[in-house]
């Protein structure tokens, strides 16, 4: 029966639900509990890049008497975090660092101070071995890291036969070598975790994006029965991927230090130590070849993905697959190669950060085809416009893109607002000596939601509501809030489709013991996966209200309005009574429903093949800088950009998004870059390690475009992530058309102009 909706929920910029208490400083995080019963939990890291350990002693002038010792002997199971086949040590294994903070025993004490002070008391004798700090290092095989060759993974993506179109000497051939650094998420709170020793388990209390992952592997290292680990998500502030796994490394720590010394551990990590030992975005080098036929068709795209994984596998490779994924851009080309490799180095290990691996591969393709277009003397948007995907194309790794491409509506709602043309050859027209240019740059991606593949079938999410006994619901599901505005957004879609009112809605807190697994949050995947799942749930409920009411009243028409049960259109009673309806006609309060892939999605992980993801999400971006000619300072006059959204929840919510991706994807563009010496992080502070203030915040006008995704729910696609992918290649390209600098990486700060501009115009 189709119900005439009075109350509308959805599509609405409510103020988010934590915005009060995050403002006013009421939050409670992690580090913000204090108990006096509470240990502090330090952790002992290797000072070398490589080393091998030939014993830890502690040092007999030290009072140890309060103090509890963790060694890798002390793990009860297995030392190791291999979520999605990981190898991630949690204290060093078989004798043996890998990385500069390596950690390599744990030690807890009833106050920071003697924690500290214990830490300075043991002495680890290390015998130094020579490490390999580059990916080519690795390559070579100087030290073996990982495997026998140091490739923690590969993928080649091929369609067509690029080969031979590039040995066929028709067309015109450009290769450029594009490389990005390391990126820190710099969330706001640090890594901070509690763990409380209880009888035969423990409860875990911290700061994290995936409390089924802590609680996963947790239940590998500890004897108990898994149903005895508890793990809650605390307000959580920021977590960009760094918050994915790494997370489960602490609370370990802590969980294995309160369970030896009976005694609830606190591990906080100060900004220093937080930079020092946790994951980070992965440095890539990528070399890209295209030919272009005389019409301006790019005929052949090949592509060598370098990504420096550091020690250990982490994330790396679901990183590397959307790496590879992107490698040929958002074009519509017949014949693709790409090789993607994730290599081991005696490096800090990256992991997941927003973009997973996108922001890299983008970054080299867009900026390439602007490089070609330029070589050619082809305008770039044009060029780029003549070979972008569209509706019924086929991707690099062979998908036909079934649902409308909503790229050209982009560029259409991009161009609206941002005179592209006109600033392009305004831009041209600029007298090569004046002190201060200008350029135009422009980027066209895509961003597929949700895991890679078949990654969502096996996941298969779980979520579901529960109607209180006071006619409030509640949503239950494990994925977490970090900022993004799940506790806001699902509540939206909750409330508008059981048509109550979005104040009476509210998630639960994010406890293992009470909430299903809705799967991790990353991928952007909780308001088109969680959300379509809870949107599956939320309509059994109000089906199932609706059936109590009908039972009890014998009418056949009964609908909910703004929270009020009609019958006809007579008022029947609140929602506060639907609770004990239900009960009454033997029904569940409690309704779940579970994610499974839209039918027809196909995929080969092996030869990494077909429906890559089963729906994407789009964007044209456009941006104006100016560069000054004397101190090489980029300043980012206008950055607009047409994101595809599918549907707008909370176009608000939308916008924060977008604008928050984007000035982090400023900081990786122009000044984000961590200084390695020998393994060692050289600016590993917030003071040295450069992220764009409230300054360095350009004019960003988001403009947001809908082409609801049929699958997602009311439309909705997953937006978070696809920020930080298509600023950097937009930012290059408009500095390079401004100056004629020819970098070719990022960060573009002013020390690399100064020199490029020294070393005068050859290309490389
Ligand atoms: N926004 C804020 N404020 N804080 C965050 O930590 N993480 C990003 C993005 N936006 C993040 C954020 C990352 S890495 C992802 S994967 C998505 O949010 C996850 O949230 P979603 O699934 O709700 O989009
Ligand atoms: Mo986001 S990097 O997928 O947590």
């Amino acid at each position: 029966m189709a119900v005439n909706l009075k109350y509308s929920c959805v599509g609405e910029s409510v103020v988010r639900v934590d915005a009060d208490d995050k403002l006013l400083g009421r939050m409670r995080y992690t580090g913000d509990c204090y108990d006096k019963a509470h240990y502090h939990g330090r952790t002992v890291r290797s000072p070398h890049p490589c080393a091998r350990i030939r014993k830890i002693e502690f040092d007999d002038k030290f009072d140890w008497t309060d103090v509890t010792v963790v060694r890798a002997e002390d793990i009860p199971g297995e030392n190791v975090l291999n979520n999605f086949n990981m190898d991630v040590p949690f204290l060093a294994k078989d004798g043996r660092v890998n990385y500069v903070g390596e950690p390599v025993a744990l030690v807890a004490a009833p106050t920071e101070e003697m924690a500290a002070e214990a830490l300075k008391h043991v002495i680890v004798d290390y015998e130094v071995i020579e490490p390999s700090l580059n990916v080519f290092d690795s390559i070579a095989k100087k030290n073996l890291i990982y495997g026998d060759d140091n490739v923690i993974k590969e993928y080649n993506v091929n369609k067509g036969d690029a080969k031979s179109v590039f040995a066929s000497g028709k067309y015109d051939v450009f290769e450029g070598t594009y490389r990005t650094p390391y990126q820190e998420q710099a969330y706001i709170e640090t890594q901070a975790m509690i763990a409380v020793p209880e009888e035969n388990g423990v409860t875990i209390y911290g700061s994290m994006q995936c409390p089924y992952y802590v609680r996963k592997e947790s239940q590998k290292v500890f004897s108990f029965p898994p149903e005895n680990i508890h793990v809650v998500q605390m307000p959580t502030g920021g977590g960009f991927g760094g918050k994915e796994h790494f997370p489960t490394v602490i609370a370990v720590h802590a969980a294995l230090l309160a369970l030896k010394s009976g005694h609830p551990v606190k591990m906080v990590y100060g900004r220093a130590e937080d930079m020092q030992a946790t994951t980070k975005r992965h440095p890539s080098v990528i070399r890209v070849r295209t030919a272009v036929d005389s019409e301006g068709r790019v005929v052949a795209i090949d592509s060598d993905i370098i990504f420096d994984a550091g020690a250990y596998s982490m994330a790396s490779p679901v990183v590397l697959a959307r790496g590879a994924i992107a490698g040929a851009g958002a074009y519509d080309c017949d014949n693709v190669d790409i090789r993607a490799r994730a290599i081991a180095t005696n490096l800090i290990p990256t992991s997941a950060f927003r973009g997973f691996g996108a922001p890299q591969a983008f970054f080299a393709m867009e900026h390439h085809m602007t490089r070609h277009a330029m070589r050619l003397g082809l305008d770039p948007i044009e060029f780029k416009r003549r070979n972008l995907l569209r509706q019924g194309s086929v991707t690099a790794t062979g998908q036909t893109l079934k649902d409308p491409v909503a790229l050209g509506k982009c560029i259409d709602a991009l161009l609206e607002k941002f005179d592209f043309n006109g600033l392009y050859s305004e831009c041209k027209r600029q007298s090569p000596d004046a002190k201060k240019r200008r350029g135009v740059g422009f980027s066209a991606v895509f961003h597929g939601a949700g895991f890679t593949g078949r990654g969502e079938d096996y996941i298969k999410a779980k979520a579901g509501v529960r109607i209180c006994p006071d006619g409030r619901v509640e949503v239950l599901c494990g994925t977490t809030e970090m900022g993004q505005g799940m506790r806001t957004i699902l509540p939206q879609i909750v409330a508008e489709t059981m048509r109550v009112p979005f104040e009476s809605v509210s998630v639960a807190v994010t406890d293992t013991s009470d909430v299903p697994d809705s799967g991790p949050t990353v991928a952007s995947r909780t308001t088109m996966i969680v959300g379509k799942v809870l949107k599956d749930a939320a309509e059994k409920a109000y089906e199932a209200i609706k059936e109590a009411v009908s039972e009890e009243t014998g009418s056949d028409s009964v609908s909910c309005e703004n929270g009020e049960l009609f019958c006809g259109d007579k008022r029947f009673c609140g929602m506060d009574r639907a609770a004990e309806l239900l009960e009454a006609h033997g029904r569940e309060t409690v309704f779940y429903s579970v994610y499974s892939s839209p039918p027809g999605v196909v995929w080969n992980e092996k030869t990494f093949h077909g429906d890559a993801y089963a729906g994407y999400a789009w964007a044209a971006t456009g941006c104006e800088v100016e560069v000054d000619m004397e101190t090489y300072e980029v300043s980012i006059l206008r950055l607009a950009t047409a994101c595809d959204v599918g549907r707008a929840i909370n176009p608000m919510l939308v916008e924060g998004q977008i604008e928050g991706g984007v000035i982090q994807a400023v900081g990786y563009s122009l000044s984000e870059d961590i200084i390695m010496k020998n393994g060692k992080i050289q600016n590993g502070m917030l003071s040295n390690y450069i992220i764009p203030t409230a300054a360095d915040v350009p004019y960003v006008e988001p403009i947001i475009v809908e082409e609801p995704y049929w699958n997602g729910p009311y439309g909705a696609k997953g937006l978070g992530e696809m920020p930080c992918v298509f600023v950097g290649p937009c930012i290059a390209d408009a500095v390079l058309m401004a100056t004629g600098i020819d970098l070719c990486e990022i960060p573009i700060t002013p020390e690399k102009l100064f020199a490029g501009a020294k070393k005068g115009p050859e290309k490389k």
